[in-house]
């Protein structure tokens, strides 16, 4: 029987004791999402797409709207997954949380996308750490619906298990922390977002592309994979790529010389500017130092 305390403060993630398969999926079970679940992905939804336009790139915003992701509840994985296999072949499968890196690498090289079922917490609605289905399904899934980008996070699956198998995973991992969570854009009417980690949060929409404190680079692979982050704050560099294509190129060939020679480069901090970067806009700092003075 449950007890009143746990009425009060239901569980932070309700599957994380769902059974799992041996590829770590679960069953979303969508029935079973009450109303206050449905109500707050509705706000969520609702703040953000409000502020999307002139921020999010186009190829975004015509996935949301070829998928039909709406304002009307917590997605049901599978509906939304026969939307997405009719466009592009990708699927979005059902997780407790985050997965090892293994398993999640091959679902991407199978075209899957691991997706938490879960729903922030009310406290938590501005910032969660797990990813949860806001997180995943708003930012994430959209641009799986784009040839090219879907085919690039093919190719990132693919490279992963190579990246294990070397033991620079971290080099890997930072070109995924860069562009999938918060790459930008240029576009013929200025930046725009791309990334997932920026996409579902209202804050650092805002800030990655209006704020004159961080950096904002062009994209550079080799670049990108010697640059360190934080993973609990706005980014202090913010990676710019050209267009999709030009991601997918840079990608998609064999990393191992490129993994050889970053052997030999020391890493680079996150704010930190380094002798051949085509920089954007050169942040001025001034957010990250009232933190720290105010720390
Ligand atoms: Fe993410």
């Amino acid at each position: 029987m449950q007890s009143d305390r746990d009425t009060a403060h239901p569980p932070k993630n309700r599957y994380a004791d769902a059974p799992k398969r041996a590829d770590w999926t679960i069953d979303q079970d969508w029935r079973s999402y009450g109303e206050a679940e449905h109500d707050r992905w509705n706000r969520l939804y609702a703040r953000q797409i409000a502020l999307l336009p002139g921020r999010a790139c186009d190829e975004y915003l015509t996935a949301l709207e070829a998928l039909r992701l709406s304002r009307s509840g917590v997605p049901d994985f599978a509906e939304l997954s026969r939307r997405l296999a009719a466009l592009t072949g990708w699927s979005v499968v059902p997780v407790s949380g985050l997965v090892p890196d293994d398993v999640f690498f091959d679902h991407l090289a199978e075209r899957r996308f691991p997706a938490g079922a879960f729903i922030r917490p009310e406290e938590e609605l501005d910032y969660i750490e797990e990813p949860d289905v806001f997180h995943d399904v708003f930012g994430h899934v959209p641009l799986l619906a784009n040839p090219v980008y879907a085919r690039f996070l093919q190719a990132y699956g693919e490279g992963g298990r190579r990246a294990l198998a070397r033991g620079q995973l971290a080099e890997l991992a930072r070109l995924y922390w860069h562009t999938v969570e918060f790459g930008l854009i240029a576009t013929p009417t200025g930046l725009r977002i791309f990334g997932a980690g920026i996409l579902s949060s209202p804050a650092e929409t805002m800030f990655s592309i209006e704020d004159s404190s961080p950096n904002r680079i062009a994209f550079d692979l080799e670049r990108v994979m010697r640059t360190r982050y934080i993973i609990d704050d706005f980014q202090q560099s913010y990676f710019v790529i050209d267009s999709f294509q030009t991601l997918l190129d840079a990608c998609y060939q064999d990393f191992g010389p490129i993994y050889d020679r970053l052997r030999a480069q020391p890493t680079l901090a996150p704010h930190e500017l380094a002798p051949g970067d085509r920089i954007v806009t050169r942040g001025d700092f001034h957010y990250f130092r009232a933190k720290t003075a105010a720390a």
